[in-house]
Parts: structure tokens; sequence; C-alpha cells
């Protein structure tokens, strides 16, 4: 066993395990960490919730180390049953609302989610485990409760919270009563902060993907404002290594900041795709593209109301306290996520066109 261990899980329950990181992290786990427990995905199977992201885990290791439940992190009865049937001593919760353009046109599901949902799994936390201390309540959040940045200076753990859009306070909230858990009760919490994902299964209304399949079949790619804000970019798996690394080896009570010290223009962002889909999939063998290079279809729109300028993490604890390092190269990541896209078109067909919702509809019932 690792020395640094400090926690040593058996039955994991993912939250939000049929989204992009929550899906990605399950992969982690069974495929890469070598971890030889349970992994329960809990999940509502909302619009950016895919079980096809999943179906080989499914099929190989379905009902031996892996177990789909559907159901609402807001139902306590529900999870509750969960924590119960599956004696589960460790939560990875990554459940949310997670867009901020629709957490600004609709709100109300993001309170709910985001903070009945955890405060619910809260308290079935505390319910099924009374006073035990070999348990793990991982809370799974991000940068921008911190607010936004001038053009110097990172977010540290101690950064005072200052969140804008409804999707950042209704993290920071959760947050918060995550914190306060650990204070008044003594759950094991630990929490972590990171900055922007990118990588395979990310629904394509996030800034990557969305530029990616929209060039793909020629449309505008909109770039919000004069497309100057700045966002930290780390690679999906190099943020599931570093939650598996917070849970196992991150003291309860603490909290980590995590990022990709790859801090980028979205102008050079959206460029740098451009640039690479050009290259993999060229314009000219493209009939659904009518210009002469990808980078033309670029365009500046207005911008998102409240627009945070820049985010920038300093993750020197993590990298101190617990050696975690990221593996992944911007450019590199992101000539294999194109390089996914352009292999996995049915997933994003099904995606953009809800025949996947329909799948899971016919699979698993309609939603509850
Ligand atoms: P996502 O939107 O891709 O997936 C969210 C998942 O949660 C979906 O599978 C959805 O069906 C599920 N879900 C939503 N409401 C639910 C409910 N009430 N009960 C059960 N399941 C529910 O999100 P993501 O990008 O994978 O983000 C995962 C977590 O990581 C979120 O907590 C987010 O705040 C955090 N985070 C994301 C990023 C990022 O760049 N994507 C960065 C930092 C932190
Ligand atoms: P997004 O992927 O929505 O993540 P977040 O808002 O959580 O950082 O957006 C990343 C950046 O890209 C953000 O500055 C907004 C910008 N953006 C665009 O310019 N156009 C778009 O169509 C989208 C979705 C985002």
């Amino acid at each position: 066993m690792d020395s640094r261990r400090v926690h040593t899980p058996s039955s994991v329950l993912v939250t939000g395990g049929a989204g992009f990181i929550g899906a990605n992290f399950i992969r982690y786990l069974l495929d890469t960490a070598g971890f030889d427990g349970r992994v329960v995905n809990l999940d509502k199977l909302t619009y950016a919730g895919n079980l096809k992201s999943l179906v080989d885990v499914q099929e190989r290791l379905g009902g031996k180390s892996y177990f789909f439940e559907r159901g609402d992190i807001c139902d306590y009865e529900r999870v509750l049953e969960i924590f119960n049937t599956h004696a589960v001593d460790t939560v990875v919760h990554f459940a949310a609302e997670s867009h901020v353009d629709r957490s600004i046109y609709g709100p109300k599901d993001f309170i709910e989610t985001n903070v009945n949902g955890t405060f619910t799994l809260l308290e079935a936390a505390r319910r099924a485990w009374g006073e035990r201390k070999d348990v793990r309540f991982h809370h799974v959040s991000t940068d921008e409760v911190y607010g936004s940045l001038a053009e110097t200076g990172s977010f540290t753990e101690t950064s005072p919270y200052d969140p804008h859009s409804p999707y950042s306070a209704s993290k920071a909230a959760s947050d918060h009563l995550a914190r306060a858990y650990s204070h008044t009760y003594g759950l094991p919490v630990s929490i972590s902060n990171c900055s922007n994902n990118y990588g395979p299964y990310q629904f394509p209304e996030k800034l990557i993907p969305l530029m990616l399949l929209n060039a793909l079949e020629g449309k505008p790619l909109p770039v919000y404002g004069d497309g100057g804000n700045v966002r930290d970019w780390l690679y999906v798996e190099d943020h599931c290594e570093a939650v598996w690394k917070v849970v196992t080896e991150g003291s309860a009570g603490e909290t980590y900041n995590i990022g990709g010290e790859c801090e980028k223009r979205n102008t050079d962002v959206v460029g740098e795709l451009c640039d690479v889909l050009e290259e993999l999939s060229p314009v000219r063998e493209n009939p659904s593209v009518k210009v002469d290079s990808y980078r033309e279809l670029i365009t500046f729109v207005a911008d998102r109301p409240g627009h945070d300028r820049r985010y920038a993490i300093d993750c020197e604890k993590i990298k101190s306290e617990l050696g975690w390092q990221r593996r992944h190269e911007f450019s590199d990541a992101l000539r294999s996520t194109v390089r996914w896209y352009l292999e996995n078109k049915e997933w994003t067909a099904d995606v953009r066109s809800g025949e996947y919702l329909r799948w899971v509809e016919k699979n698993y019932g309609a939603r509850p």
C-alpha cells in the first residue's frame, strides 16, 4: 500500500458518473488506478448524463465491480438506500448542473441540484456513517467560486469566495455546506476546486467540443465578447487522477486547488483548435465547410452577461503535499481530444440530436 495513503476506499459512490468528468473518473478508477472495490454510479440522466459513455464498462464490469443506479441526489430516501445497499464508504460528488450559460437563463435547477442535492447527500452520509472516520465525502468543485482575476495573480485555497454567475454561486453554496458538515459534525469531507477541463465525452455546449463540432459542420464559431477572456485548461484524466489522490491521500477537512498551469485566451484556444482540425480533417476534404480555413468561421458575438475575465489557479498545495502533477500538455491533449471526437461521431451525433435521450428512455425508462 502507498505510504501516503490516509483513506482506503472499498465502495465508492460516484454521483454524476454519466456526465463528462464522472464518466472519465469511473474509467480512470476501474481501468487505470487499479481500484479493485465497488464503483456505484448514481445519476439522474439529465440532458448532460449519457450512459453511452460507459457502455463498454457496463458490459465488462456491470454487476461485478460497476453498478449503475438511476436517481436524483435530491431524493434523500433513494440516496440513503444506495448508501446501505452498496455499503458505501466513499462519495465522490460530481453531480451538478454545470453550464454557466444555462445558469444565466434558468438558475432554478442549479439551486435545486447543486445546493439542495449536495445538502441531501451530506445528510444521507451523516445518517449512514454516524461517527465513522474510515469514510470520505469528496466534494468536486470549480475555481469559478473565487470570482474573476485581473491580469495578474492566481487563486489559492484561501482566496475569498466571490462567485458571479448563478452556477458559481450555487457551487460556492455547496462548498460552504460541505465545509460546514466537516466543521460541525466532523464528517470526513475533502473539497477540490478545479479549472476548465477538456477531453473525451464532454457535452458539446462547452467551449472546446462546441467549437469543434460547429467547425466540422461549417457553422460559425461564436466567441463571446472580444475573446480575450482567460481560462486555465486541464486535461480531464489529469483532473481524475488529482481527485483520486485527494480522496486517498489528502487529509479530511482539507481543500485542494487543481489546475493545469495552462492559461489561454479563448481566441487562442479556438485558433489552435482550428489548426489541429485543419491537420486532422482538412477543410478541402470537408464538403460542409464553404470557407478556405476553419479559422474563417470564428465569429465574435455578444458577450456572456457578467462574463468573468480571467481565472488562474495556484495548485502548489496539491503538488507539494500530495505529489500530484499534471501529465498532459495542452497541444498534445487537444490533438487527442479532437481525434476522439472525429473517431466517435456516433456519440456526438446522438448527443446533438437527442437520440441518446431516447435510448436512455428505452433502456432505463422515463426521467424520474
Ligand atoms: P456534466 O454536466 O457533464 O455532468 C453532470 C452529471 O450530473 C450528468 O451526468 C447529470 O445527469 C448528473 N446530474 C445532474 N443533476 C443530477 C441530480 N439531481 N441527481 C443525480 N445526477 C444528476 O458536468 P461535468 O462537466 O462532468 O462536471 C462535473 C462536476 O465537476 C461538477 O460538479 C462541476 O461543477 C465540476 N467541475 C467541472 C469542470 C469542467 O470544466 N467541466 C471544472 C471544474 C469543476
Ligand atoms: P465554458 O466552456 O462554458 O466554461 P466556463 O464558462 O465554465 O469557463 O466557456 C469557456 C470560455 O469560453 C468562457 O470564457 C466562455 C467562452 N465561450 C465562448 O466564447 N463561446 C461559447 O460558445 C462558449 C460555450 C463559451
